[in-house]
């Protein structure tokens, strides 16, 4: 029976380009989807870029721009990502979609006639300046308990206190400065405290195997715990970008309201482009709609969205994944700052996709648990297991082939024939554990069929029997059985490493596309191609130019020091900086009194938005927040070392009381500091500076 799936990942904010944390969620998908293909399954896998909610409307009001422009300018840029790591969505769409639109307005339409939406008047608090209602995150004021001030209208960051923003001391708008005034409107709620809603969530949580079982577990706590479910506030008012209530003039629906109805919306685009009937589809019994996700946003995917579809009357999903979340060395990654790894420097500086894509697989597993990356473990699995074990097989086998047999392959070792039936038993076992999604389970499994593998070529020792002539035959047997257990090899390895099965497929002309592959013998006679080398090691030098982050020791860290001590000579001599670099930089410019340098405001500037500047082979246009409540257009000549959305949301310093200059293109109102080596030509990088998380735009630098 054909499996009929739809799958999809969460959908991302469209306020900033990718992060490590969405391509691991990505490839763990990816993985799946492939695995399902191979298996013969219909799979529709889709995406859209998350496109409403007031954040994004504040940033592209920042940036000068409609909301609109701004999603797309994002969204302009998921491609080479995608393309990148190999993540094949079949179709990318945005919530902001006319279909989204639509779903999103016949969902409410049906459970209001369901009579599972109430309304309320609720007091809140508003930006008088503005004339908007304001998010918690929007206001900030002083820690009831402790008095630490800028603590924002839900937590403080001092004492950790909990609390609403109606007890803030001296609140104010983080948007304007005003006080906000409280404000009274009316709110559209979803009735999940409804027991038919409560009695449907806990049949739907608990029934097996649908959820992972911790999250299952979380999902009996959330509809047992204290008073259980409350009603969910599904409106906002204008000004939102948002989709409008259907007959409620300036209400919007609240984005994790139309958020995952965007599943359905890109799947309906996607089906639309390739003729497919979207509503058959879904209300055929044989599809299953499965969403892979974070574990932060488990409450609106097992509680939310089941219970929206539910007492719509739509398909509800079949299953939720949830996984943990990517730390880097021992770190947390952060959403707002960007902090650790960028995804599109990982492929600029020329670090293989795949070796990440069998990174991450080689640690995920079914439960919910946060995945590490660190330099020395990702090395180590790359060189020792998937060059080392896996690659190794091929490059010792091939050459004979070629030169010696002309390309052509051998009868099989019959002394092999149990190692071959052990292989096809691990295939069967390796399939179990991709279903699963226990790929760390799989890539153990696939690595010890690589050790019997190596093993039995160095126990045949092809090499040795090479020199004898008259063992030509054997030597033809021992190559054609290791290659044959390599071709079986890359099957098990083709969800994982797509770019690299698909060079074996061709190198060995035989097909690497489905479970079936891996039982078919390559015959006698068999011509393969010539070999080329399949993967190169990863030299652990490189994660220097991978992390974010200044390498502590560092020369630019030794320049900046006597600036703020009185140390009478520069670091330089210290052992931190190396005898290389010493020579090498630029000579320092004549010193200077504290009172010049205090001449020279420095501030921390947001990136807000940066774009290519047409005409200029050059220059960058930057728009900086540098906390002014306005935003400053800056041309700065770094167009050779960033992509535009490498930029956007990042933390620089920038020299703020420059003159304006008027430039070919236009004003530029200040400069952003980078650093380069004197000699361009001979050393052409260029590095923009990053603030580290927690500066603020408009702090000065000192
Ligand atoms: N827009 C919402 C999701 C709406 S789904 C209808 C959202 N967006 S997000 O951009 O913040 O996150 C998208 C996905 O990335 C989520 O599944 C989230 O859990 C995941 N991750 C965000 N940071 C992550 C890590 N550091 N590690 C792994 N996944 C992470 O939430
Ligand atoms: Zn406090």
């Amino acid at each position: 029976m054909t499996r009929q799936l739809f799958v999809t990942t969460a959908l991302p904010y469209a306020n900033a380009p990718f992060h490590l944390g969405h391509i691991m969620e990505y490839i763990q998908a990816d993985i799946w989807v492939r695995h399902q293909r191979m298996s013969g399954s219909e799979v529709h896998f889709v995406g859209a870029d998350d496109a409403h909610g007031a954040p994004i409307m504040i940033a592209a009001e920042k940036a000068g721009i409609t909301p609109q422009q701004f999603v797309a300018q994002i969204a302009a840029g998921r491609k080479q990502y995608l393309d990148g790591f190999h993540i094949e969505f079949d179709n990318w769409h945005s919530t902001d979609g006319i279909e989204n639109h639509e779903l999103s307005q016949d969902i409410y339409r049906k459970l209001k006639a369901a009579g599972f939406i109430t309304s309320k008047t609720i007091e809140q608090f508003y930006d008088p300046v503005k004339k908007m209602f304001l998010p918690d995150r929007y206001i900030k004021g002083e820690c009831p308990k402790c008095a630490a001030k800028d603590q924002y209208g839900d937590s403080c960051e001092v004492c950790s206190a909990v609390y609403s923003p109606t007890d803030l001391i001296k609140p104010y708008s983080v948007l304007t400065g005003a006080t906000p005034v409280m404000k009274s409107s009316e709110h559209f709620f979803f009735k999940l405290s409804d027991q038919k809603c409560v009695d449907f969530l806990r049949t739907w949580a608990l029934q097996d195997d649908r959820l992972q079982s911790e999250v299952a577990n979380k999902c009996k706590e959330w509809l047992e715990g204290d008073g259980g479910l409350g009603d969910w506030d599904i409106s906002r008012d204008a000004p939102y970008f948002g989709i409008e209530i259907p007959d409620q003039p300036g209400k919007y629906f609240y984005v994790w309201l139309d958020a995952p109805v965007g599943y359905l919306a890109s799947l309906k685009n996607y089906f639309a482009k390739t003729g497919r009937d979207f509503d058959a589809f879904m209300a055929d019994p044989m599809t299953e709609q499965i969403h892979f996700i974070g574990k932060d946003i488990t409450y609106f995917h097992t509680l939310f969205w089941p219970a929206m579809l539910k007492f719509s009357g739509y398909k509800i999903p079949d299953n939720v994944y949830a996984h943990g979340f990517v730390t880097v060395s021992g770190e947390k990654m952060s959403k707002s700052r960007g902090t650790g790894i960028s995804p599109l420097r990982y492929l600029d500086i020329g670090m293989n996709p795949e070796w990440l894509r069998y990174y991450f697989a080689a640690k995920l597993n079914a439960k919910v648990e946060d995945l590490d990356m660190n330099p020395e473990d990702f090395v180590a699995r790359v060189n020792a297991d998937l060059i080392g074990k896996y690659v190794n097989i091929a490059s010792r086998a091939a050459g004979f082939i070629t030169k010696r047999f002309d390309g052509r392959l051998g009868a099989a070792d019959p002394e092999a024939h149990d190692l071959m039936q052990t292989t096809f038993a691990a295939v069967a076992e390796v399939k179990e554990f991709y279903e699963a999604r226990e790929y760390s389970k799989a890539l153990r499994r696939i690595m010890e069929v690589a050790d019997h593998a190596n093993q039995y070529v160095a126990q045949k020792a092809p090499w040795l029997i090479a020199k004898d002539p008259a063992r030509e035959e054997e030597l033809h047997r021992v190559c054609t059985t290791a290659l044959g257990l390599f071709k079986i090899l890359s099957v098990m390895l083709a969800p994982v490493l797509p770019q690299l099965t698909k060079a074996v497929a061709s190198w060995l002309n035989c097909p690497i596309a489905s479970w079936d592959d891996a039982l078919v013998a390559l015959e006698e006679n068999h011509q393969i191609g010539e070999y080329q080398h399949l993967m190169q090691r990863v030299d652990i030098k490189i994660f220097d130019q991978l992390f974010d982050s200044p390498v502590p020791g560092s020369v630019s860290e030794a320049v900046a020091a006597p600036v703020t001590t009185t140390a009478p000579a520069p670091a330089l001599t210290t052992p931190a900086a190396t005898a290389t670099n010493a020579a090498a930089i630029e000579e320092l410019a004549p010193e200077i009194t504290i009172d010049d340098f205090s001449r020279i405001d420095l501030r921390i500037a947001r990136i807000v938005n940066c774009e290519q500047v047409e005409g200029s082979t050059k220059l960058l246009r930057l728009t900086l927040d540098v906390g002014e409540g306005r935003t400053r257009n800056v041309f700065s000549g770094i167009k050779s070392a960033y992509q535009p959305e490498q930029l956007i949301g990042k933390f620089t310093v920038m020299v703020a009381n420059l003159a304006p200059r008027k430039m070919k293109f236009g004003i530029s109102e200040g400069m952003v500091l980078a650093a380069s080596a004197e000699d361009e030509k001979a050393n052409p990088g260029l590095y923009i500076l990053e603030a580290w998380p927690g500066a603020q735009p408009g702090m000065r630098v000192r």
